[in-house]
């Protein structure tokens, strides 16, 4: 029975264009997960879009003078364009702005309602008498009660992880202006989170799979005690509350958001014609859920999004919350003293999007920040991608198309290097898949690559270039088991740098595609006609380590 596997990537933020922390966080690892089980041949939807309210975007579409709608819309598009560019491949990519999104909201808030779990309450929220306009979340900064940090946000301190609501926050300020905001009283729904520490309590305890930064942020928050949060906003840009009387405020952006992965299910099944297919992931009791993100949304996904999951209703909570910690960019102290960052747009103007999936993969900070480095990035593509991986293909398909007139050659008796090749093959798939299902990418990547260097050594060993002309059948089973160790990498590899496997694929089986053949090791039929060579990677010059560093610190 194939797995029903939910690929759920967190919404970005629509103020800003996308930079590398934010793919190396999410994207990647979810669509390497997500091509994995598409290809050892689960049912998946990878689902995601552009997170179109809240303050974020309202505070840039205040900055620029223009309404929310128009930075949203315009960011949209360029974190689309972006991550089709990558080749994250989303079943469907859509945005919180939608009528289908804006109706599951108001769905499940009205779910809530009717179950018990809303109650209204007054609050003292900042006000800013400057603007005469109550300025909430983001539009207001300050210090972190729990760890002192300087900028810490009205919802949540980046530092220490945890939620906050404005009043905590010591010399709260105006992020819009500056000046220090007065407290008012305004009426809000709050959700009674309470009402599930004890099931979250039990739900999370049995999660002994999960990483430890996730598993221990949300236990750390449940020991605290979980109490009332107010899920409506004195904002005009969002989710209307779905109530007569509450016309001047909004849902808040979290509470909708995280019900994005439902509203865009939803809609995914609709544009394929099978309005129920989502129901294999969220009611189906053996639906997966995975959800992709950076670690400053764990508290969101592990507390906020099951609560309102299990207040209304019984959908599925979360398999596993597959959190990230930070990339930092040129080297910390780099990135402290100049606070930049590489955007993925301008990235990909100058270099492919594999082997920046390559690196990202390899430097992913699983479970601690990492750094990318420029020197790190020409290192990876020229050490390992061109001269282990790519050199190895290269000279394999060089030597069969030239003396075997493009044909895989017929393999005589084979030797234990032979048997040891291919053998690593097999290897390499299971500890691969083994890797990748445990949401492990570096050691999978690892593990890949392991097989490409196994290959590289065994045609050095072989010599096929050498022997052909004196023991053409020699040569040619050192070549077919090559071909077959090539046929293996592009499985393997396939998840991690899709355009690369397929062109592999071409080279080697013509007219269909990786993906079709599933996770195995295709076998290569004697006489196959075996295509010229195509490039798969390109050296860098040394140069760009200087230039792109140049480049960095002048931004
Ligand atoms: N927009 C949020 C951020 O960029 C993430 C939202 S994830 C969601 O931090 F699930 F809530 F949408
Ligand atoms: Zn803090």
């Amino acid at each position: 029975m194939p797995r029903k596997i939910l690929v759920a990537v967190a919404w970005p933020y629509v103020n800003g264009e996308p930079h590398l922390g934010h793919i190396a966080g999410m994207n990647v690892p979810a669509d390497i997960f997500a091509r994995y089980h598409r290809i050892i041949g689960n049912e998946v939807a990878m689902v995601s879009g552009s997170d179109m309210h809240g303050t974020p975007t309202a505070l840039k579409a205040a900055e620029e003078g223009v309404s929310p709608e128009v930075v949203a819309t315009r960011y949209h598009e360029i974190w689309s364009k972006a991550l089709a560019d990558m080749s994250f491949s989303y079943d469907l990519y859509t945005h919180t702005h939608t009528d289908r999104h804006v109706e599951v909201a108001q769905e499940l808030f009205t779910k809530l309602l009717e179950n018990g779990h809303l109650v209204e309450a007054t609050q003292s929220m900042p006000f800013s008498e400057t603007e005469q306009r109550f300025l909430s979340d983001r539009f207001v900064e300050g210090t972190c009660p729990h760890c002192a940090h300087e900028s810490a946000r009205g919802d949540q301190c980046d530092n220490c992880g945890r939620t906050l609501d404005p009043i905590d926050l010591i010399n709260i300020r105006s992020k819009r202006d500056g000046s220090t905001p007065v407290f008012k009283d305004t009426t809000h729904y709050m959700l009674k989170l309470g009402d599930f520490q004890e099931k979250l309590e039990k739900w999370v305890t049995g999660k002994d799979d999960w990483r430890a930064n996730v598993r221990n942020q949300t236990l750390g928050m449940l020991r605290e005690g979980l109490h009332d949060r107010a899920i409506t906003r004195d904002i005009d840009w969002g989710v209307p509350v779905p109530l007569g009387g509450w016309e001047s405020k909004r849902i808040y952006v979290w509470f909708e958001a995280v019900l994005g992965y439902l509203s865009a299910a939803r809609a995914w099944a609709e544009q394929k014609g099978m309005p129920d297919e989502w129901k294999k992931f969220w009611v189906d009791p053996e639906g997966e859920s995975y959800y992709f993100q950076g670690k400053d949304n764990v508290s969101f996904h592990t507390i906020m999004l099951p609560s309102i999951l299990m207040g209304s209703g019984d959908l599925n909570l979360p398999t596993d919350v597959v959190a990230n910690e930070y990339l930092n960019i040129g080297g910390a102290d780099f990135s402290k003293s100049t606070g930049n960052a590489i955007w993925v747009t301008d990235f990909l103007s100058r270099y492919e999007a594999d082997p920046l999936r390559y690196y990202l993969s390899s430097i992913m900070p699983e479970t601690s920040d990492s750094d990318f480095t420029w020197e790190g990035f020409h290192a990876a593509n020229n050490n390992e991608l061109v001269a282990t991986f790519g050199n190895f293909v290269n000279r394999v398909l060089t030597i069969t198309t030239k003396n075997f007139d493009n044909a895989a050659p017929t393999p005589g008796e084979l030797d234990d290097d032979d048997k040891a090749a291919l053998a690593a093959c097999d290897t390499a798939l299971a500890e691969v898949s083994k890797a990748i299902d445990g949401r492990r990418f570096r050691d999978g990547l690892r593990a890949a690559m392991r097989l490409a260097r196994h290959g590289n050594q065994y045609i050095d060993g072989k010599e096929p270039w050498k022997i052909v002309k004196v023991d053409k059948e020699a040569a040619g089973t050192a070549l077919w088991v090559g071909l077959n160790v090539i046929s293996t990498l592009r499985t393997v590899f396939y998840p991690y740098l899709p355009t690369s496997a397929d062109k592999i694929h071409s080279m080697l089986f013509q007219n269909s595609d990786t993906l079709a053949d599933g996770w195995n090791r295709r076998e290569i039929a004697r006489g196959a006609p075996i295509q010229n060579p195509e490039r798969l990677f390109t050296k860098l010059d040394d140069s760009i380590i200087e230039e792109e560093n140049v480049r960095l610190a002048s931004e």
